[in-house]
């Protein structure tokens, strides 16, 4: 008798833990938010956490009724540090969704976490075309490269530029930089007399700015990941290729916001397509940058922000809308959203879980004493042509 109701009491007793619990969990909402804080690419990391926070400020942190709390990590950059912050946001931390990913090998070692615990995964940043078919769980806020590079591809062969040598950062989005850009642009009757391809981590640009300069071509097309433009920059200056009339061209990510008004002068002119521009000409936009200066001491938010931004809008509506759920449900609640973003019209496709969003084509141009990447012409609502492969 004392035994069974010992039992009994222990049973009752393990329920109500269980029961806590899992009202404790029901009271918040969970978002992990793994990125590189620190070394090569924390600018990444710093413009996508302030971009996260100023969501929040602006929007509540409260969805459905549930408190959302922003788990942020930093993973250094590095793949095998990502997926184990990831397991341990899901195991201990239950996390109703993963988000982040500053860049693609570190999105591709962590898609089988997302998989198997049927977490959803929100990129925020890395822009490889195949991230999204790493997992079903996956959707992703940033941008594809093969979006960005057919732009440019289009746009150059009408503007004189026929003869293109093309340096990319040797990593995914480099390679579908490359392939995209070259396919369009061969398509488009030009020639790519030459690829090139940069280690990913502290690249010595001379060797290959030495080659381009010997090969003379109209254009040198560009990708290397955000906060790599200004080194680039500096060294394409220095040996005077601007000067000798090889024109710079490329996708966004090299005159990227966050560091473009350190470039100088050197980058006046500079022709690239991309989804965001800091000046780009909205109302909500410039909301959008005038509130992110005034919360982080007048940094210029880049596509990375945009990014992170827009992320935590997909994740606060679809929270509500499944009332602070998980799995996938949370999953199904992110997909087809439309909605009006920073960087112009926004559409989350529900086959492929990725962005279909303008593509424009800027020039770098001085407004009132401070360098701009200017919108000149828009591709409307572009869909991630890596997908049709
Ligand atoms: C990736 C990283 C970047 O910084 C960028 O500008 C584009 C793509 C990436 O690793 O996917």
């Amino acid at each position: 008798m004392q035994k069974r109701i010992f039992l009994r009491s222990t049973a009752l007793a393990a329920l109500s833990l269980v029961a806590a619990l899992a009202h404790a969990d029901n009271n918040t909402f969970k978002i992990g938010l793994i990125l590189p804080m620190t070394g090569p690419f924390a600018s990444t990391g710093k413009q996508i956490e302030a971009a996260a926070r100023l969501y929040m400020a602006q929007n509540g942190d409260t969805v459905a009724g549930k408190k959302v709390e922003l788990i942020v990590k930093d993973d250094t950059s590095a793949p095998d540090v990502t997926k184990r912050i990831a397991q341990e946001l899901v195991v201990n931390d239950k996390v109703n969704v993963l988000a982040g990913f500053g860049l693609t090998p570190l999105a591709l070692a962590t898609a089988p976490i997302a998989t198997q615990s049927k977490t959803p995964l929100v990129v925020m940043a890395a822009a490889t075309s195949s991230i999204t078919q790493a997992s079903p769980y996956i959707v992703r806020t940033s941008f594809t490269l093969p979006q960005a590079a057919v732009g440019i591809a289009d746009w150059a062969p009408k503007n004189g530029i026929k003869k293109v040598v093309t340096l990319v950062s040797d990593y995914g989005p480099g390679i579908d930089a490359e392939k995209y850009f070259k396919d369009r642009f061969l398509f488009n009757g030009g020639q790519v007399i030459e690829t090139l391809r940069v280690p990913m981590r502290n690249p010595d640009f001379a060797p290959f700015l030495q080659k381009v300069r010997d090969l003379k071509p109209d254009a040198m097309f560009v990708f290397v990941p955000s906060g790599a433009g200004a080194a680039l920059m500096k060294q394409f200056a220095e040996r005077g290729m601007d000067k000798a009339g090889i024109k710079l061209i490329g996708t966004g990510d090299v005159t990227d916001d966050d560091i473009l008004n350190s470039m100088g002068d050197v980058a006046l002119g500079v022709v690239t397509s991309h989804h965001y521009s800091a000046s780009h000409n909205s109302p909500l936009n410039k909301k959008f940058v005038e509130a992110f200066q005034k919360a982080n001491n007048g940094l210029r938010p880049n596509f990375m922000a945009v990014g992170g931004y827009d992320g935590m809008r997909v994740i606060y509506e679809a929270a509500k809308a499944t009332k602070g759920g998980s799995g996938d449900a949370l999953l199904e609640a992110m997909k087809g959203q439309i909605f009006e973003s920073p960087r112009g019209p926004m559409f989350i496709d529900a086959q492929t879980r990725d962005v279909v969003h303008n593509i424009y084509i800027r020039k770098v141009e001085k407004v009132g004493g401070q360098l701009y990447n200017q919108e000149f012409d828009t591709i409307k609502d572009v869909k991630d042509p890596g997908k049709n492969k």
